[in-house]
């Protein structure tokens, strides 16, 4: 469960990248967080994992505070940014038993779970090749596996189908349902409508920093009266 309180966050003065956002995102949810480009999808999910402070409000994951207990919050949830572009002079594994250490993923879990994930996301063969050789579909598919290595309760993942193919991102959306069926918490960014539309129990769209809609789709139709496409709808919240 991740609720963010009143958030607010500011890179320049008088400019609210993201202004007084509440959000609940409850057990069992795949929460789609939708937006146009520089809506404040990345400043907010930056701050739910503690790498930005929010200038007002607070955060917390699983009930404890990203700010005054960090620790415990993170070992709660794992996190695919939207920059795959890390770690590149290590190699695959080296990475991924990297955050099996960071992680504490017990020993004897280890070789099965990076297995298990990597041969679902077929980059298994490629463990022994530097992650600076990997094409930027394979890097988001090791960022993927190592965000999901120590089974956290909640992903925060900022627009994980970016550069899937089709396969994979059949395969992480499958992933994304058991994971909620399983009463855990799902958060994701997209652009793309129809994943959202197919996937999500919950949509929160957010414009300028603001949350300009959040529930169920059919609370979305049922809001703005329209019967057109999820697309249309989503223009008509955020036009000027
Ligand atoms: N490091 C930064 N310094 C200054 N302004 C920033 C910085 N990062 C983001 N912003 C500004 O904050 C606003 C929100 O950006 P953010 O990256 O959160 O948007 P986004 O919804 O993730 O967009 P996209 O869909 O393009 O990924 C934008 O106006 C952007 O210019
Ligand atoms: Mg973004």
């Amino acid at each position: 469960m991740i609720e963010i309180k009143n958030v607010s966050k500011s890179y320049v003065k008088n400019k609210k990248s993201v202004d007084s956002l509440n959000l609940e995102i409850k057990n069992g949810e795949i929460f789609g967080f939708l937006g146009p480009n520089g809506a404040g999808k990345t400043t907010t999910i930056r701050m739910i994992t503690g790498i930005l402070d929010p200038d007002e409000g607070y955060i917390l994951i699983d009930g404890h505070s990203i700010k005054e207990e960090p620790l415990e919050a993170k070992k709660n949830f794992g996190f695919v940014p939207d920059n795959p572009d890390m770690f590149l002079k290590l190699k695959g594994i080296e990475y991924l038993n990297f955050l099996a250490e960071v992680y504490k993923v017990p020993v004897e879990e280890r070789q099965n779970r990076i297995e298990e994930l990597t041969k679902k996301f077929e980059i298994y063969d490629d463990l022994n090749s530097y992650i600076e050789s990997y094409s930027h579909g394979m890097r988001q598919k090791i960022v993927i596996c190592g965000a999901l290595l120590s089974n956290p309760k909640n992903w925060i993942l900022d627009e994980p189908m970016t550069g899937l193919d089709p396969k994979a991102s059949f395969d992480l959306k499958e992933m994304m349902r058991e994971h909620t069926k399983k009463g855990n918490t799902v958060f994701f960014s997209t652009h793309v409508l129809d994943v959202a539309e197919k996937l999500c129990d919950r949509v929160g769209i957010i414009n300028k920093g603001k949350l300009v809609f959040v529930g169920t789709l059919e609370e979305m139709k049922e809001k703005f009266k329209e019967q057109g496409s999820l697309e249309e709808l989503f223009l008509e919240i955020t036009e000027e």
